[in-house]
This record gives C-alpha cells, structure tokens and sequence, in this order.
C-alpha cells in the first residue's frame, strides 16, 4: 500500500521531527516524510533532515509583505512533494486563516500541555506557576484558532515536587515523541474520523488515545 506524504513544518531543533523521520524508517510504517520545510534558515531541525535524506525548503518568512502569500508560497513547496498531510513540529508563525483552511482535516500540531489547558507560549511554566499535578503533550487537528483544533491523543506527566520548566519540558518531550508518531501512524492507517470536533480513532479504545508515562 502507498505510504501517507508527510510534509514537516519547523522552526528550530527539530526533535520531533527528528522522531517522526525515525518512526519513518521502519519499513512497516505506513507514513513517509516527503519534505522538511523551515522558515529559518538556522533551524537545527534542517541539519538532521539533510543527513536523514530529506528534501528541505528554507522559506524566510522575511521577505513577505502578509501572512498569507508566505503561507500560498510554503504550500506550493509542500505541494510540488505530493505532501498529504502536514505536521507542524516546533514550527514558530502564526498562519493566515487560508491555510488552515486550505489544509483542513490534513494538518496536526503537537503541543507541550494537556489542551485546552495552557495555549501559547512557555506552557510548561504555566503549568507550574498553575500548580497542576499532571501535564502532558496533545496532537490535535490545526484550526485557524491557536492551539484549538480537536484533540486526536493526549500523553500525559506527573509534575514533581521540585520540577522546573527544564525538566517538566523534557519530561513530557519524552513523551511528545512517542506520541507524534503514533498519532501519524493512525492518520496514515486511515483510522482518524473527525466529526463535529470530536475526533474518533477506529480500532482504538477512546481510553487509548490517552498515553501515560512510564518514566517519570
Ligand atoms: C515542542 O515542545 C512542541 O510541542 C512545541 O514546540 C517544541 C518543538 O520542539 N510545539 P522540537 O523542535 O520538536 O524539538
């Protein structure tokens, strides 16, 4: 069966990029990633692409006078990969509202908290200055809201008596990467229904789409 076009979005270090890119090497993960596109020139994440293989495309966002010809310009380089679904990992630009919408139902997030909880920015400090006992990572559909699109999976962490954002942040990073690529992996099986904002996954317990961690 033809493997899902995975097309990566990123801004920076690229660790989970770099964990979807390893998932992708298994000859029996049904996902394969097409291309690595940054709007930095200096993002870490291009370096381990290249190495892996993978087309990349710098596009600065610099040189554009509005969001949205940016985003018609990262979406043609997505297209001319035969990208299927894009998958934002660390990618720092707030889109126009037409390309979520032009990429509706096809493009993910992962983010560093238990949605709707703490959106935005520096959310693992948010959730220690909060006083929250767990937090986690969440994969969710891209809307043109920030970080409000329905949930796919959730991974969850304890906060621990003396965390600080360091360490929260690489306890649930752990966890977003093994996440993100289980999460594609149902996308690319076809498993994924969305109806009404409510996300289903074929073939998996409601409960299962909720990972704990085993390391805390
Ligand atoms: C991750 O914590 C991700 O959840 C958030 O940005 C960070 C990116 O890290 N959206 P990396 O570039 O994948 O290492």
């Amino acid at each position: 069966m033809a493997k899902l076009k995975v097309g990566i979005l990123i801004s920076g270090r690229g660790s989970n990029m770099a964990a979807l890119i390893g998932a992708a090497e298994a000859s029996d993960y049904p996902a394969e990633i097409a291309c690595v596109v940054s709007n930095r020139q200096d993002a870490g994440g291009l370096e381990i692409a290249r190495r892996a293989g993978i087309p990349t495309t710098v596009i600065s966002h610099r040189g554009y006078p509005d969001r949205e010809s940016f985003d018609r310009d990262v979406s043609a380089a997505l297209e001319k990969h035969g990208v299927e679904l894009v998958a934002l990992a660390g990618f720092m630009r707030i889109q126009s509202p037409w390309f979520p919408r032009h990429w509706a139902g096809r493009q993910i997030n992962i983010h560093p908290s238990l949605l709707p909880a703490f959106p935005g920015l520096h959310v693992q400090q948010q959730a220690l200055d909060a006083g929250v006992r767990v937090s986690g990572c969440t994969v969710h559909f891209v809307t043109a809201e920030l970080d409000a699109g329905p949930i796919i999976a959730q991974a969850a962490v304890p906060i621990l008596a003396g965390d600080t954002e360091a360490t929260l942040s690489a306890r649930i990073l752990r966890q977003e990467h093994r996440l993100y690529p289980l999460v594609v992996r149902w996308l690319a099986e076809g498993r994924v229904v969305e109806k009404n904002g409510q996300v289903e996954v074929a073939g998996v317990a409601p409960g299962a789409t909720l990972l704990f961690s085993a390391d805390p």
